[in-house]
């Protein structure tokens, strides 16, 4: 028989080992270009491998390439004590049928043991879920019954199965700037999920700014109201999600600008909409964005009061988070008592120049 020393060891052990310690996390995108055997993996704690698709029709969901059923193996060479979740959905037309499978109990169910079922037999150690975005009172409710039924699967697979429970997440909706998080259940994402992804980018974009640039996902926002600390704030006072079930989102590309005159270069310059890098389009990668910079000789800037850099060359000009914004918004992060961060999506990184200046703002 246990002795109570003992005893207490082991609850203890169960209580530690059921709380997430940290996210450092990063979605890997199928379509990137970027092999996951090729992932430096010891720069995150968890990668999201990303999307899964939901069926509309049978409401099961379905994988778009081989590379996710091998995702967890490759990962784990060079970390193996990373964790690996599914994410399903995505934006646009992967979010498509969230709304209609979330409206009945039939659906959910479906979808729910589908997505275990197939998380299970792919190896990965959780789930996420990427519904961009609920967006009526309607759609509150039934993400909220959702997460509830899902979390109450997770919980009885594992009994059944003798496993620890599957992680279950969900990215959302950084700012009132990008969806209305009215539409958000706050408790039922608390009691039932492990953590969310909080979306603080793409806030200022040059289809919806014309005619200035602007920092695309400031974490301040001296001059003007959206910002990604307001973001996190508002998650906390007004959703009612605790610090530490937050993860900050870190963009790994940058959005273009054309100037008006390539001799007025700053943050809020007069600009004529989108404009264009050499290998990176209106919506570059960090990759591309570094490329721009050795090639083009364009000039990089940090501004602290908005933690954002941005580049310019000629009329071209582009905001985007370097080395100095993403360890800025780790340290916030840190700060805030959050529970980490993750990066949309590590394809875009250069040599893993971002996940690791991410990784060790945070330390271990
Ligand atoms: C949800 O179901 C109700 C009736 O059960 C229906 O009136 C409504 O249009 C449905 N909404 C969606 C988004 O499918
Ligand atoms: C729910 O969905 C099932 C199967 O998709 C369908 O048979 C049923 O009629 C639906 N119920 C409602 C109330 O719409
Ligand atoms: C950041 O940019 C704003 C707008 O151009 C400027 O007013 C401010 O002084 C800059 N802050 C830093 C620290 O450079």
């Amino acid at each position: 028989m246990a002795n109570s020393k003992t005893l207490s060891l082991a609850i203890f052990t169960i209580l530690v080992l059921s709380a997430e310690a940290a996210v450092k996390g990063g979605y890997w995108y199928y379509d990137s270009g970027l092999d996951p055997s090729a992932i430096d993996s010891s720069y995150f704690t968890h990668l999201f491998c990303a999307f899964a698709k939901l069926d509309s029709t049978t409401n099961k969901i379905t994988l778009p390439s081989s590379s996710f059923s091998t995702f967890t193996q490759s990962v784990q060479k060079k970390n193996p004590s990373v964790k690996t979740l599914l994410s399903i959905g995505g934006g646009g037309e992967g979010s498509l049928p969230f709304p209609k499978m979330a409206n009945n109990t039939t659906s959910r169910k479906s979808f729910i043991d589908s997505s275990i079922q197939v998380a299970r037999s792919n190896n990965f150690h959780g789930l996420d879920l990427d519904w961009e975005y609920p967006s009526s009172d309607t759609d509150k409710t039934n993400f909220g019954l959702l997460l509830t039924e899902w979390r109450t699967a997770i919980t009885q697979e594992s009994r059944t199965s003798g496993k620890t429970p599957l992680l279950l997440s969900a990215a959302v909706a950084g700012s009132d700037q990008i969806s209305p998080l009215k539409y958000y259940n706050g408790e039922a994402i608390s009691k039932n999920l492990d953590w969310i992804n909080v979306m603080v980018y793409d806030l200022f974009i040059p289809s919806g700014s014309k005619t200035t640039t602007r920092p695309p996902a400031p974490l301040y926002n001296p001059g003007g109201q959206f910002s990604g600390d307001q973001g996190i704030t508002a998650w906390i006072n007004q959703v009612g999600v605790k610090a530490n079930k937050l993860a900050i989102g870190l963009p790994f590309y940058g959005y273009a600008w054309k100037l008006v005159n390539a001799n007025n270069h700053g943050l809020f310059a007069a600009a004529n909409g989108e404009g264009s890098t050499p290998s990176g389009d209106g919506t570059p990668l960090y990759s591309d964005i570094r490329s721009f910079i050795r090639n083009q000789g364009a000039q990089s800037v940090y501004n602290s009061s908005y933690v954002s850099n941005y580049c310019y060359s000629g009329s071209t000009w582009v905001g985007y988070d370097d080395t100095q914004s993403v360890s800025a918004k780790v340290n916030y992060a840190k700060q805030k008592g959050l529970l980490g961060y993750f990066a949309w999506q590590i394809g875009g990184d250069d040599r893993w120049t971002l996940s690791k200046a991410a990784s060790n703002a945070w330390g271990s």
